[in-house]
């Protein structure tokens, strides 16, 4: 009997060396060679020169580009986008998002590399962070959700209408956006409410950036931008700073939390609602009894362990709903709490939850 060879095909081995494939990928980016070669199929010779590489190395890595389904080889010589490239770059907007997402990556690479010490502490130790820096590390992840999350922004808000007033009745109702990033999950509410208005807070940075959005500008004089550690207790949840809302929507940041941050945060939510509001929580989740689990959500999971110094790591569907209960139930004397069915959003890993003071009948 013939020994089969040891070859890439080995789950093993393509798994070690699956990191090729990220390095190829960022290289890409790092070197400018999608933004290239979006706009025209280019000889090798020329991509070269524009984007100042050494033709041989170039065509190396474009070799394994192309394994990969990014660019095509000629036999002339000459490279051009694929389809599925060219899908992904198609707008200014678009490549700025990915670009950031990469970034994003890179950053992320070296708290990854800590994972070994990380895990046998229980806490980051080779991390890319400190503390200080979560606000650098946020940024090129925002605007690289923006492009991913979009399209669920505009499912969810379709899920949220039956617990909205009409903007008819209601015109000028208030959104307030905890930890609102890109503001994705507000630009749905913001088109359907022509004179409604929403609050942003985030840290500073990360409002500058939405201050200077495409997609927020034509909403810029409905916009209200609190820049804030919204943990810290200096940061007044009242009428007087922050209107009272008929949704506050919480999108990703109940997972970056520790869970006195997370109890603190439901609670400042929920007393800045309007008596008919409710809150709108969209979470990471994972639960390690199913196996089907998408894969965003483990990977979202230990990646929080890679990276944040609070978080205890993605909720539950059991978890988030305990905590709200304990923590809204008991302010309210009940709750009225409903998962929304979303496939787009299940499929990557999100669920979207509603939840309400309960009415007492009779
Ligand atoms: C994972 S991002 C989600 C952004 C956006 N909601 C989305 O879903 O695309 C978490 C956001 O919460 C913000 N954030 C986390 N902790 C914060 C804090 N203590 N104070 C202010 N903003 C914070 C981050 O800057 C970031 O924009």
């Amino acid at each position: 009997m013939i020994a089969p060879p040891a070859s890439a095909n080995t789950p093993l081995l393509e798994d070690l060396w699956a990191f090729t494939k990220t390095e190829t990928v960022l290289v890409a980016f790092e070197l400018g060679l999608f933004k290239a070669l979006i706009a025209t199929p280019l000889p090798i010779e020329g991509l070269a020169n524009q984007v100042q590489i050494e033709p041989v190395a170039l065509t190396r890595l474009l070799n394994l580009l192309q394994t990969w389904g990014y660019v095509t080889l000629q036999a002339n010589q000459t490279v051009s986008a694929t389809q599925q490239t060219t899908h992904l770059f198609s707008s200014p907007e678009k490549q700025a998002s990915w670009h950031a997402y990469a970034t994003y990556i890179r950053q992320v690479q070296a708290a990854w590399g800590g994972l070994p010490s990380t895990i046998q502490q229980g806490t980051p130790t080779g991390s890319a962070f400190s503390l200080n820096e979560a606000e650098a590390r946020f940024s090129n992840l925002n605007e690289g959700l923006l492009q991913l999350h979009a399209p669920l922004a505009d499912a969810l808000f379709t899920a949220l209408l039956p617990y909205l007033p009409s903007h008819e009745t209601n015109p000028t109702c208030h959104w307030l956006d905890v930890g609102a990033g890109s503001g994705v999950w507000s630009i749905p509410f913001l088109k359907a409410f022509p004179q409604g208005t929403v609050t942003f807070l985030d840290y500073p940075s990360i409002l500058a950036q939405a201050e200077a959005s495409t997609a927020l500008a034509p909403f810029k004089n409905r916009m209200r931008l609190i820049a804030c550690d919204f943990e810290s207790t200096s940061v007044e949840w009242q009428p007087e700073t922050i209107a009272d809302a008929t949704v506050v929507i919480m999108g990703n940041v109940l997972r970056e939390l520790s869970h006195e941050g997370r109890v603190n945060l439901l609670k400042k939510a929920w007393h800045q609602l309007t008596e008919a509001g409710v809150l709108v929580i969209v979470e990471t989740l994972t639960d390690a009894k199913s196996t089907t689990v998408p894969l965003a959500s483990t990977v979202a999971d230990l990646h929080l362990l890679a990276t944040s110094f609070n978080s205890t790591g993605c909720l539950t569907k059991a978890s988030l709903t305990a905590l709200c209960q304990s923590v809204l139930g008991a302010t309210s004397g009940g709750i009225d709490l409903t998962w929304l069915t979303i496939d787009a959003m299940k499929q990557q890993g999100l669920a979207g939850v509603v939840i309400k003071k309960s009415i007492e009948l009779g």
